[in-house]
């Protein structure tokens, strides 16, 4: 383990150093931040730039980044930086309901070949939050043009599926409520164990009863589809127990519901496989995934669909086909940032580093479970979770790591680091060290 671990970080490129105060003073004043309550004040983190797994604040202070949900190539990847340079400078965009352009077909004939067999039609948008919605559209719809109509969806209550009225109407997270009724009803399935067992193979029965009686069998008010993630990411960093998507997929078939699987966060690499629906060989009917797609470097987001849900748009009442868009759809310049991370992924074995890596760290942070104040230490390829006691405990661990030299996410109580999927061993040995010392010298 390298304990030195601050002193890992390359030397920093040189750049101008900004006038700091101004650039702090002008965020204060103009910039509204994302689910930030008014009284904080973010300028406080004020990054310049970054190389690797290593971002650099205005101040030249280099940290080690294990907070970037979206980060699989690491910062300033040449090889994105420069299919995305290339694709601009040819034709950066094109709207899809007009025309074609090469690098969506590319994409989502590269999406295809990593998908199961059959899902091999894709609707690209700009965030995971139009996915989830258009992936619930799409739902919906498919049972409409079967001339069987079904809306109701069954998820967890502490799903996490974006910030539009519809993702944010699915889920009971306090910070995502909103004043307005769900379009659609919703059967919200709650955990029936607390996160530390339901990660266990015992807690599959219980979980599985659960979603069962969501279900139902009445046959006059079957869901449309179960929807959930593979990981609860922002509902508590929740690992679920193996074999759970596969069960639920036999729970889906016996009633005909859809399967949804939002795998905004899991996919590309980070849960250890390109896909979560791989590692237990399950084929979703709608698969939403986006943020590991481009690495971050621009945003897009897929809607990858079985033929049998895409074939029933022929019957659309209106226009014949799908009735849902943005005009960057498919951004041509997105495409191709998304195709050079899937090389990098590719040809670097980004997921089977993941893997590797995240059960080396996870095997090397589970003593800290019982020390001081650590409730569970659990993880999923390269999501490593330590749950504290309180969010406050989780508050003080993420500022002390900070101090020194090493960026995390709180989710509530827990802690959860999250590096970029090129982070090498040494990295990784710097980071199990950053956050054991953290932890224990808060908690311990
Ligand atoms: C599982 C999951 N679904 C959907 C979303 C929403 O994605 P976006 O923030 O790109 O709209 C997120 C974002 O954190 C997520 O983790």
């Amino acid at each position: 383990m390298n304990a030195s671990w601050t002193t890992s970080a390359p030397a920093r490129p040189a750049l101008p150093a900004p006038d700091t105060e101004a650039v702090r003073a002008r965020d204060r004043r103009h910039v509204w931040h994302t689910w930030t309550p008014l009284a904080a004040d973010r300028s406080a983190l004020t990054l310049s730039h970054g190389s690797g797994h290593h971002v650099w604040d205005i101040d030249g202070r280099a940290y080690l980044d294990a907070s970037a949900l979206n980060s699989t190539c690491g910062y300033a990847h040449p090889h994105v930086l420069r299919a995305l340079a290339e694709q601009a400078s040819r034709l950066h965009h094109f709207d899809l309901s007009v025309a074609g352009h090469e690098p969506a077909g590319l994409l989502a004939e590269r999406l295809a070949g990593h998908l199961p067999p059959g899902m091999d039609k894709t609707l690209f948008v700009n965030s995971g939050s139009e996915g989830f919605d258009a992936a619930v559209m799409m739902a919906v719809s498919y049972w409409a043009h079967l001339g069987r109509p079904r809306s109701r969806l069954v998820t967890f209550a502490r799903s996490y599926h974006g910030a539009t009225l519809l993702s944010r109407s699915l889920s009971t997270l306090p910070r995502s409520t909103h004043l307005l009724d769900p379009p659609v009803p919703v059967t919200r399935v709650e955990l029936p164990l607390e996160p530390a067992l339901l990660r266990r193979e015992e807690a599959l029965p219980v979980l599985l009863a659960a979603f069962e009686r969501a279900i139902g069998d009445d046959p006059d008010d079957l869901p449309a589809a179960v929807v959930v993630e593979p990981f609860l990411n922002v509902g508590g960093a929740v690992v679920l127990p193996p074999g759970f998507l596969r069960e639920l997929r036999a729970l889906c078939d016996a009633t005909g519901t859809l399967l949804v699987l939002d795998e905004v966060f899991t996919a590309y690499g980070r849960c250890g496989a390109m896909f979560a629906a791989r590692r237990e060989d399950v084929t979703p009917d709608v698969l939403v995934s986006s943020k590991g797609l481009s690495g971050g470097y621009v945003p897009i987001a897929a809607v990858t669909v079985g033929q049998h849900v895409h074939d029933t748009f022929g019957r659309d009442p209106v226009i014949g086909g799908l009735r849902y868009g943005h005009t960057t759809s498919g951004h041509a310049v997105a495409c191709a940032a998304a195709l050079a991370t899937l090389d990098v992924l590719e040809k670097e074995d980004l997921p089977g580093r993941a893997e590797r890596l995240g059960s080396g760290l996870l095997g090397e942070l589970a003593p800290l479970t019982g020390a001081g104040g650590v409730v569970d230490v659990r993880g999923l390829g390269l999501i490593l979770v330590v749950e504290t006691a309180s969010p406050e405990l989780a508050t003080r661990v993420l500022t002390r790591a900070r101090e020194r030299g090493l960026l995390l996410r709180q989710v509530g109580a827990a802690v959860m680091a999250v590096p970029p999927l090129v982070i090498d061993d040494e990295g990784a040995a710097a980071l199990a060290a950053g956050l054991t010392e953290a932890v224990t010298d808060v908690a311990g």
